[in-house]
């Protein structure tokens, strides 16, 4: 008989992730109960407008990128993060890929194990037919929920494989050992978007299957642990596949062996796993891929034995055989590229992916645009998902074309001379890569949707809800101006600021309010951390609000509008963000006057130690009080205007020594907390230069942004990591607000 198994094999994973580092010091917990006690280092985490069918369409696309689709007969779709309690997820993949019509497709089911019942169903297909070639995806989502026992063990993934006669990679034997028992160890009702998870009775379970399958396949088989080369386990956490193998080796006999020689043996499995977290369906295949793309040593003719276990649960051990030509057919630089191509998420980043829903009472959205490869979910209409391709022209209808409006605008950072310009001193700053994003859409004629990502937010109002919402903010403004109450009791919420950008347009635009507005908001731009969020997000709104009705304002009148709003959020506005993310590029402002410089080239990075305890007009106030004869400000201006000189010149050692002056500066002035003047110190002791940007803290421990200019990265990332800060890379930007 022909052999028959993995013909091509890929994985895909998100482009987003989260290092558990930053989960375990949001959640209070030691790193090395995740790194260690668990072997987890990172988890992906899925983008709003990414899931199983766009997961798995990436992993497809890669693994048929040399096959003739037309041969391919079935498509079987295991998962257990379903989308629809009907219609099989492949269907849209077929769609996505362009396979042909003639073709059978179909969804499986039983928690992690779907896999491999399909692999074993294309297998015996296969075997009956052997021109045929079956494409098995698999593809999850692993949620369990904040702060729950799972948190730390989710993910997601998706693989694709081609099941064929005469495979180029693996054989796979036909001797199985299975065990089914009836259990509740992990489980997702249907009302629930997270799993349902008895952790520690699970592994329990889990290691139990494992002895039963393996007991049975070896009376189906003859073979013995040493007749195996390599061992392949689902992987819902690497330490639990140590625990297996070790499992393994007692029953064989093989013990002891020191658990350091286990953990070596098992790197090569363990390698992808560790940095996406569990991708239930798909986790024993990327062991598998791990193991083929890191392993030096030639694996021609190893045998490899699998343990596939799904939850409720049902388990399987089976074995196959790497074929000779099996390193030509690999995807391991597409794999190693796009794990290191990756983005790391902030917490508040994830916890704003995490919490993102798509409508489940029947009403339409579009999804905010992220990074997912080739495909994206692109929205929800009349109750059925949107797929869309990326990178490749629209087909929109002109009426869906008129009904779609986009505009971003970039954050800001200080580089010099914060607080020093509400003492007629210069400051330099510049336009960010980081952005608030707005879309705005048509929808219910008679309703505003407002659903903004950032704040987990989802709300629809009528015009009139609106318009009270105005009027309130308006009053309580006028109180903060009569010194009645404080800034932050002008605004409810932070989101507010953007419904009475919404409201206010409309109202000073005198437009009839007919069509209805479906409003999108992001951003990546850390809020309450003197990056200009607010500024950023009201000109975004404001711009594709404007769009949205055919219409077009000039910078003057977004300059206007958005202070105007923007000052309800800050007490009184300078306007240098509205300025910087409306122009972009980077600029010397002086008593009102702007002139451009270009933009920096030496190496900056941001470092965001957390929302200030103090607004920004706290601080202000507090400096004014203490500092406001000062002839410190005299000295802000020279080193202003050093810095100014240095950079144009791209002059580091200069732009540094600069940096230094200043960051002792705003110490002076009390605008800089007690542990990030320690952390500076740190930094500096490395050759780098650091400094608050923008207004700083007069009280707590967290300062917003911080400027750091380095030559010399890995160490202040290893400072970042003690500290439990993140370190990004910032670029300039020379544009400023614009539609997309
Ligand atoms: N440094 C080093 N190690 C540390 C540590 C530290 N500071 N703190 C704790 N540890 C160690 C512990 O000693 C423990 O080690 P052992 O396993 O060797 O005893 C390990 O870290 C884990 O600690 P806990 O048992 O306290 O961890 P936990 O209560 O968070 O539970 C878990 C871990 C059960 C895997 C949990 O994450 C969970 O419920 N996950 C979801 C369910 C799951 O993945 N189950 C696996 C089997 S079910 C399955 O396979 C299907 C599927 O995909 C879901």
């Amino acid at each position: 008989m022909n052999k028959v198994g993995i013909h091509r094999l890929a994985f895909y994973t998100s482009h987003y992730y989260l290092d558990l580092a930053i989960l375990a010091n949001a959640r209070g917990i030691e790193v090395n109960k995740f790194y260690i006690g668990l072997g987890q280092s990172k988890m992906a985490v899925p983008a709003p407008d990414e899931d199983i069918v766009t997961l798995a369409a990436n992993a497809a696309k890669r693994a048929l990128n040399d096959i003739n689709v037309n041969e391919i007969d079935t498509i079987l779709f295991a998962t257990e993060s379903g989308i629809d309690q009907s219609k099989a997820a492949g269907v849209y993949v077929k769609s996505l890929l362009g396979l042909p019509n003639r073709v059978r497709v179909i969804e499986l089911k039983q928690a992690c194990y779907g896999a491999t019942a399909a692999l074993q169903f294309a297998t015996a297909m296969v075997a009956k037919q052997p021109h045929k070639k079956i494409l098995v995806l698999a593809a999850d989502v692993a949620r369990y929920g904040f702060n729950t026992g799972g948190e730390s063990s989710q993910g997601c993934g998706a693989i694709a494989m081609l099941i064929t006669a005469n495979p180029s990679i693996l054989a796979i034997e036909p001797e199985t050992g299975l065990y089914t028992d009836d259990v509740m160890d992990f489980w997702r009702p249907n009302y629930r978007s997270e799993a349902l998870v008895e952790g520690h009775y699970s592994t329990k379970i889990y290691l139990h299957a494992l002895e039963q399958t393996w007991q049975h396949y070896q009376e189906e088989s003859g073979r013995n642990f040493k007749d195996h080369d390599y061992f392949c386990y689902h992987t819902p956490v690497p330490r639990l596949v140590e625990k297996a193998h070790q499992t393994l080796l007692k029953i064989a006999g093989e013990l002891p062996v020191e658990s350091n020689k286990t953990h070596e043996q098992l790197k090569p499995i363990l390698y992808y796993g560790r940095e996406t977290g569990n991708s239930y369906s798909a986790a024993l295949y990327i062991s598998l891929i791990s193991l083929l793309d890191n392993t030096a040593e030639e694996l021609s003719h190893k045998r490899i034995g699998f343990y596939s276990y799904g939850s409720g649960c049902v388990a399987e051990f089976f074995s196959g055989v790497v074929q000779p030509e099996y390193r030509q057919v690999l995807a391991t630089e597409f794999h190693r590229q796009h794990l290191a191509s990756r983005q790391a998420l902030t917490y508040q980043e994830y916890e704003a992916f995490y919490s993102y829903q798509l409508p489940t009472n029947g009403g339409e959205c579009f999804t905010p645009k992220h990074e997912t490869g080739d495909f994206r979910l692109a929205g929800i209409k009349e109750h059925k998902r949107i797929y869309k391709l990326v990178n490749q022209p629209e087909i929109l209808s002109k009426e869906t074309k008129a009904a779609i409006s986009k505009a971003l605008s970039p954050g800001k950072l200080i580089l010099s001379g914060e607080h020093a310009v509400n003492f007629g001193k210069p400051v330099l700053a510049m336009a960010i890569d980081r952005y608030a994003q707005t879309t705005i859409a048509s929808h219910d004629p008679e309703q505003v949707t407002f659903n903004l990502l950032d704040f987990n937010y989802k709300n629809s109002f009528t015009i009139n809800t609106l318009r009270a919402l105005k009027r309130r903010v308006k009053e309580k403004y006028k109180e903060f101006l009569a010194g009645k109450v404080g800034i932050r009791e002008v605004l409810q919420q932070p989101f507010e600021l953007t419904q009475y950008a919404v409201v206010n347009w409309l109202d000073h635009m005198n437009t009839k309010f007919n069509r209805g507005l479906d409003i999108h908001t992001t951003s990546s731009i850390p809020v309450g951390c003197g990056m200009g969020s607010s500024a950023a997000s009201v000109l975004s709104v404001l711009k594709a609000i404007t769009r949205f009705h055919d219409m077009s304002w000039d910078r003057e009148q977004y300059y206007t509008i958005a202070k105007e709003i923007e000052q309800l959020q800050h007490g009184k506005s300078s306007g240098i963000d509205v300025y910087i993310s409306l122009h972009g590029g980077c600029v010397y402002f002086k008593e009102g006057q702007a002139e451009p410089r270009p933009l920096p080239t030496v190496p900056l990075f941001l470092v965001n130690t957390g929302t200030p305890a103090a607004t920004t007009g706290e601080s202000v106030s507090h400096v004014l009080e203490h500092f406001g004869q000062d002839s410190i400000w005299q000295t802000f201006e020279t080193v202003t205007n050093i810095m100014d000189k240095a950079l144009q010149a791209n002059d580091l050692p200069e732009v540094q020594s600069a940096i230094r002056d200043n960051h002792r500066l705003l110490t002076k002035i009390e605008v800089v907390p007690a542990k990030v003047q320690r952390f500076i110190t740190e930094i500096e002791a490395q050759g780098a230069a650091a400094k608050i940007s923008g207004a700083g803290a007069v009280t707590g421990d967290q300062a917003g942004a911080l400027l750091v200019v380095t030559e010399q990265v890995e160490p202040i990332k290893q400072l970042c990591h003690q500290y439990g800060y993140d370190l990004l890379e910032v670029k300039a930007v020379e544009r400023g607000l614009h539609a997309l």
